[in-house]
């Protein structure tokens, strides 16, 4: 493949998915997107064409389809000679993955296995797959290592690991797919711009969409999950991750799928390798946004582990990436995204 061939990103309206998207037009890729708008809004594919100008917008298309709908994706490969696919599309929620299993096994799973028999008919065997630290459960050991055990805590980890094992078992029986899966950590930030940012439907399950909709004035405070955890403050610890390190690290994937010939399957970790507490992060957020986050000190989140955080010495090696942000970084440009558009992609209902 070449750049003049598309790249196929499927869920690209949503938060990572628009980040990549952009970063991957400015490189001189040419994309289409396939979202079913499930967890996005087409404004969200707007605000892309507007960073990346009038010119490198001609190289993007939008189509609204479900890539549970075999129709929508043999419409699309069928039109179009894709070199590559990145596969955001998923649900993505612990909570409702539990309260509903079948939706995530039918989303996740079903749509990911209609998208890979498409691929396979259109000999179009690159992919790069949206996997998740939620493969390592609560890990027995931190840094969470590429080959460190692999373990499902809730239906949603489930399908994540499920869909890394039918990647290597597809692979493995057909050589000629090559496969990255990108294991991301806890994603925050937005795009510097403040144009383009995470936008949740509902009250948000994630700690920094959370701490963003109390500053802004939409909740009233923060419910701090477990304050007697032993680290050195009682919160719990996470490697959160800038969206744009992430969107940066697809490109990079990417570019690796089509420059050698013997990829495999492949995983790696993408975090910063370091841990931040819920309290570090709320003060973080305090300085960045110069606003006061009231907290509530709450009993543990079922099945919340006390740390995880990333060794990432493998993505570094072999992709040449290394994360460039850090959480100031990450909090200014949530804040930025936050102060500009309080709703999302929504103005105030
Ligand atoms: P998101 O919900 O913002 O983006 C997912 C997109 O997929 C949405 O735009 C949604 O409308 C679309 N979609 C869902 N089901 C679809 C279907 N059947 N057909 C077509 N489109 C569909 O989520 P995100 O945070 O951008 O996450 C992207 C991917 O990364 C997901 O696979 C998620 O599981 C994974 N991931 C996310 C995180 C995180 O914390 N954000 C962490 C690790 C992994
Ligand atoms: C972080 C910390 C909470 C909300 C989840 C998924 C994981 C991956 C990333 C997709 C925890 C605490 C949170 C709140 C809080 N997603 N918290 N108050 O649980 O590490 O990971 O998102 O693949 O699979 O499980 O992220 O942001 O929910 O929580 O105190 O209102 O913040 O208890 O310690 P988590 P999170």
């Amino acid at each position: 493949m070449d750049k003049t061939e598309r790249v196929l990103v499927t869920g690209g309206a949503g938060f990572i998915g628009t980040h990549t998207v952009v970063e991957l037009l400015k490189q001189g890729f040419k994309v289409s997107i396939i979202d079913n708008l499930d967890n996005a809004v087409e404004e969200a594919v707007h605000r892309v064409r507007l960073l990346v100008g009038p010119q490198l917008s001609q190289n993007l298309e939008f189509h609204l389809g479900d890539i549970r709908n075999i129709e929508d994706l043999e419409k699309l490969f069928s039109q179009t000679k894709f070199g590559a696919v990145i596969h955001f599309a998923g649900l993505k929620a612990v909570g409702e993955s539990v309260a509903h299993p079948m939706r995530y096994f039918d989303n996740n799973l079903a749509g990911s296995i209609n998208l890979y028999k498409i691929m396979a008919k259109y000999n179009c065997k690159k992919l790069v797959f949206s996997s998740s630290a939620t493969v390592y459960g609560q890990p027995d050991k931190i840094p969470c290592l590429e080959d460190s055990e692999l373990k499902a805590m809730n239906p949603y980890g489930r399908t994540k690991l499920f869909l890394e094992e039918i990647a290597r078992d597809i692979q493995k029986a057909d050589p000629e797919w090559r496969i990255i899966l990108l294991r991301y950590f806890n994603p925050i930030g937005a795009h510097e711009s403040g144009t383009l940012g995470e936008d949740p439907k509902g009250i948000p399950n994630n700690l920094m969409p959370y701490i963003t909709q109390v500053a802004v004035g939409r909740l009233p405070e923060l419910n701090v999950y477990g304050h007697d955890y032993p680290t050195h403050d009682g919160s719990a610890i996470r490697d959160y991750i800038h969206v744009m390190d992430l969107a940066d690290g697809h490109v990079v994937a990417l570019e690796k799928l089509l420059e050698r010939k013997d990829t495999g399957c492949v995983a790696y970790n993408l975090g910063t390798g370091r841990g931040t507490s819920v309290l570090e992060m709320v003060a973080a957020f305090e300085k960045a946004s110069n606003k006061k986050i009231p907290i509530k000190l709450c009993p543990r989140r079922p099945g919340d582990a006390t740390a995880v955080y990333a060794s990432i010495d493998k993505a570094g090696k072999e992709l040449g990436w290394k994360a460039k942000y850090g959480i100031d970084e990450m909090c200014r440009d949530q804040w930025k995204w936050a102060s500009q558009n309080p709703y999302g992609y929504q103005s105030k209902p």
